[in-house]
């Protein structure tokens, strides 16, 4: 019998939004009156929710007469959008922060706020551990934050200040917030909360609205986003990609991030179908052994994932396939990284994104020992990072001759076009053979294990 594991429950920290909160009364900033319309600078870490998170929070501050995204030395505000997925992102945080310590003193009623998932992590705490932390918001509730500054900064606003321009070919849409799996190193349920779809019509207008604005490609965000369900219609992500591919004017659509739980033929059979969805999937596997997989409750096993990579490549052949591995999870025996290893080796991936287990206070596992040495951690990690670089750069080779498609994004410094195939590969071109927002179909001249060098054929629109 499999040991009960616990489930989240109405009390779980992220269940509920968190309320704002501000600095103790009397040591409140004095807030001069600025003569203009306040400055945020903006600054996020993280997954691509909180990309899409930053998107959202500029909208909202021009809205309320705010400069958005300002650059720091010019901002009165400055916003974390935080991470608290592994350690290291936390303490990333915690060195952004001790930056804005000079850059605010250097000028007084600069202000600091904090959202994301640290501040739902950590909640009113922060403000007694960083005293110059100022604003802590739930980024799932922001209305009471934006009230508080146009009360704050009322004599200073001056309406809605238009958005800057924008040349973005790329951008995301959150489809779905939070993740109701349990796996057991993982804190993100506990900070994003029950998951919450959004109707398919809402998101289609989103992107209607994107694609207005010169937006190319666009990439549904979930963090279990093949368990996205239209709460009025009870929708699959099948039928999203279906209503989001007509948005005429839209060239190419992904989505990220899916469950192996949750990847079903029918995805697969909408990815081969649809002319916009793109031949790529991720699909986080994180670790190649059955019993290492228990422990992390991820809800399948080693040949039920091959199975279902199996039947994506049988659908959408030219499918790359990119994952997540954790290495040293609680009581990782040499036996089990090999089976990790051994995946490896059999999936051949594009990408493999790889972290070292490290503990999230509160979680399941936290319960557990963390008991591989960080030495440990440490070699396994190279271990796989030599290997997958092995196999990218194989898998790239394979591509020399072959005819791609390129959105063309940007130029290196040296000149040189470049943007991703649909396959997401990066790929360079020649210097003057193409310009920013084309559409290129190019051959494939050489490749290394992280990107592709490709010479244009012709403009495919
Ligand atoms: N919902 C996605 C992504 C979650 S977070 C999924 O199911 O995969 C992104 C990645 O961070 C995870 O895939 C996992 O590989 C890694 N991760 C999450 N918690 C971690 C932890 N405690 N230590 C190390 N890596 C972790
Ligand atoms: Fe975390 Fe992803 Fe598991 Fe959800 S599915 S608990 S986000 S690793
Ligand atoms: Fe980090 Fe929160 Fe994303 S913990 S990975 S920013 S959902």
């Amino acid at each position: 019998m499999p040991t009960p594991l616990p489930l989240l429950s109405p009390s779980a920290r992220g269940f509920q939004a968190i309320p704002l909160a501000e600095r103790p009364a009397g040591r409140q900033p004095i807030v001069p009156v600025l003569g203009r319309p306040p400055r945020v600078h903006l600054w996020h870490i993280g997954c691509q929710m909180n990309d899409a998170d930053h998107e959202m929070l500029a909208e909202r501050f021009a809205e309320i007469g705010f400069v958005p995204d300002a650059a720091l030395d010019d901002a009165d505000l400055a916003v974390l959008i935080t991470c608290a997925v592994r350690q290291n992102a936390e303490q990333k945080v915690y060195g952004k922060f001790r930056d804005l310590i000079e850059w605010k003193r250097a000028r007084p009623g600069r202000a600091v706020a904090m959202t994301g998932c640290m501040a739902v992590e950590h909640g009113s705490t922060l403000l007694r551990k960083l005293p110059e932390l100022d604003y802590l918001f739930d980024v799932r509730d922001c209305d009471g934050f934006f009230a508080r500054l146009q009360s704050v900064h009322g004599t200073d606003l001056d309406g809605p200040v238009p958005m800057p321009a924008s040349d973005r070919l790329l951008a995301y849409v959150s489809v779905m917030g939070g993740c109701n799996e349990m796996c057991t190193y993982c804190i993100v349920p506990f900070v994003r909360g029950r998951e919450t779809s959004r109707p398919v019509g809402e998101i289609v207008e989103d992107v209607h609205r994107l694609v207005e604005r010169g937006v190319r490609e666009v990439t549904l965000l979930g963090q279990n986003v093949n368990s996205y369900s239209d709460p009025g219609t009870g929708a699959g992500l099948p039928e999203l990609l279906a209503a989001v591919d007509s948005v005429p004017g839209l060239w190419r659509l992904r989505f990220l991030t899916s469950h192996p739980r949750n990847a079903l033929p029918g995805l697969f059979e909408a990815m081969r179908d649809l002319p916009t969805v793109c031949e790529q999937l991720h699909l986080p596997v994180q670790a190649g052994d059955d019993q290492l997989l228990r422990r992390m409750r991820r809800m399948y096993t080693v040949d039920e994932y091959l199975a279902k990579i199996a039947s994506a490549r049988a659908t959408v052949p030219a499918l790359a396939l990119t994952t997540d591995i954790i290495v040293g999870f609680s009581a990782e025996t040499e036996a089990e990284f090999l089976g990790t290893e051994q995946l490896l080796r059999t999936v051949r991936f594009d990408v493999v994104h790889l972290q070292a287990y490290s503990v999230r206070p509160g979680t399941a596992a936290a319960r557990r020992p963390d008991d591989v040495p960080l030495t440990e951690k440490k070699r396994r990690l190279n271990h796989l990072l030599e290997l997958q670089r092995d196999i990218a750069l194989q898998r790239n080779l394979a591509l020399v001759g072959e005819r791609i498609e390129i959105l063309v994004e940007s130029t290196t410094d040296d000149g040189r076009p470049f943007g991703r195939t649909r396959q997401g590969k990066i790929a360079l071109l020649p210097a003057g053979s193409a310009a920013v927002g084309e559409l290129c179909v190019a051959t494939v001249r050489t490749a290394n294990a992280w990107q592709l060098a490709a010479d244009v054929e012709a403009a495919a629109a």
